[in-house]
């Protein structure tokens, strides 16, 4: 069966990667989850005092930054390893997140992460999900999904999956770092988030999982 690219993006805590995560079973297709690429570096920058406001420190950093998707059967997913260490759960942390934007918008990250996910397509069959996947790194993808959610709905939703990891979280604190984020991730200069022309918006404020996967699905027949 002929097998496509399908790119999901939006802004934060939209359920782009659960979305993915479930079409892309769905149709036996992998699952990859370009954030997870630019928290990993963070956590390296972040971890090795990288100052990524200059350029030789951040082309040095990533000639010794190795980036692995790796099946687990465990969560039944793909999990991110930094230099041969799963990462998976470190890089959720808040740390991560409150850098992460600032690390995702210097040039010479961007570029490292974006010629490992066009290689990454190379086979097709595969569902990514970030900010600029329809519009940067799959321009041609077959399949772009551009998806919203009310904003106090991402905020609750973000909240409730961090308090799992941290019972200390506030939802103020949620809500500030979604809105930092969201506002860099849209204004930075290479590559900013954008909705793709050719991008169908799906807005799953009041839709269910099942739901949007009825949606996707039906938008994936349509291209097969
Ligand atoms: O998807 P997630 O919220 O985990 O992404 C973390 C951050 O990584 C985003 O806020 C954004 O700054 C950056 N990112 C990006 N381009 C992508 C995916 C994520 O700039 N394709």
């Amino acid at each position: 069966m002929k097998k496509i690219i399908i790119t999901i993006d939006g802004y934060s805590s939209c359920g782009k990667s659960t979305l993915a995560k479930a079409l892309a079973a769905e149709l036996n297709y992998v699952f990859i989850d370009s954030g997870a690429m630019y928290r990993a570096i963070t956590l390296y920058f972040l971890r090795n005092h990288v100052d990524w406001n200059v350029k030789e420190a951040v082309v040095q950093a990533l000639e010794n930054i190795t980036l692995e998707f790796c099946y687990s059967e465990e969560t039944n997913s793909c999990e991110i390893f930094l230099n041969d260490e799963n990462v998976e759960w470190l890089i959720r942390d808040m740390v991560v997140a409150e850098n992460v934007s600032e690390v995702a918008s210097v040039r010479e990250v961007r570029e490292f992460a974006v010629e490992q996910q066009r290689k990454m397509g190379d086979t097709k069959g595969i569902v990514m999900d970030g900010r600029d996947i329809g519009t940067t790194v799959f321009p041609d993808a077959e399949l772009k999904i551009f998806l919203i959610a009310d904003p106090a709905v991402r905020v609750e939703r973000r909240f409730r999956e961090l308090l799992a990891k941290n019972p200390h979280i506030t939802i103020t604190e949620v809500k500030a770092n979604l809105e930092t984020r969201d506002y860099i991730d849209s204004h930075r200069e290479f590559s900013p988030l954008r909705k793709a022309k050719d991008a169908v918006v799906l807005d799953n404020s009041n839709l269910s999982m099942k739901e949007q996967l009825k949606i996707a699905l039906k938008l994936v027949k349509e291209k097969l």
